[in-house]
């Protein structure tokens, strides 16, 4: 299949990415000031990129695991099913643990992510997104900490894909396909 052209318009800079990591650094440092040691979980494989840039502003003691996990089914279905594709390789019983997301869009993946941790019993167990549209959501839930609220627009870079290219854009792009014409008889 070929793919339509597009291009694609920054949404957020690199700039304003890092300000704002500086920044959630600072409330995660406050809220888990209490602890020795914390684990920060990854969801791969988007979160790969901002996982980077957070652990590094973070000046914390921290070990860093990965989990995968995958959703199929429409959007619209209420329930989907999320897969394990790979689980964390250390323990987190009695542990205190940020789970790192790039983005939450209806809300599924982390909402089965969060209840498979739950079940391991740790001390703490907070969330954090890079970005969050909110008009997606199908599962009643927010992240401890949010990066950026977006509008419901195809978004891709700073380690999110776009049929698997583009993860290493530096910045949050929206992708524009340039057969869009903008639509008729709009208002003057
Ligand atoms: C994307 C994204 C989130 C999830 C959010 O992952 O990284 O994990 O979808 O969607 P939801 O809130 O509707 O569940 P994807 O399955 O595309 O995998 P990837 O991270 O490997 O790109």
């Amino acid at each position: 299949m070929t793919q339509r052209p597009y291009h694609i318009e920054t949404m957020i800079s690199a700039k304003a990415i890092a300000a704002r990591i500086e920044d959630l650094a600072k409330e995660i440092r406050q809220a888990y000031r209490d602890t020795d040691k914390i684990v920060v979980v990854g969801l791969l494989r988007g979160s790969f990129v901002f996982i980077a840039d957070l652990v590094r502003e973070l000046e914390m003691n921290v070990e860093v695991d990965f989990l995968e996990a995958s959703s199929y089914g429409s959007g619209t279905e209420s329930s989907r099913e999320v897969k394990i594709l790979k689980d964390l390789r250390g323990p987190i019983e009695g542990r205190d643990v940020l789970v790192v997301e790039d983005i939450v869009d209806t809300g599924h993946t982390l909402s089965a992510v969060l209840k498979l941790l739950q079940s391991r019993n740790p001390r703490k167990l907070e969330t954090i997104a890079l970005l969050d549209k909110p008009a997606r959501r199908e599962v009643d839930l927010k992240a401890t900490w949010t990066g950026f609220e977006i509008p419901d627009a195809f978004v891709v870079g700073y380690g999110i894909d776009f049929a698997q290219a583009n993860r290493n854009l530096p910045f949050i792009g929206s992708v524009v396909f340039d057969d869009e014409v903008p639509e008729a008889g709009g208002k003057a």
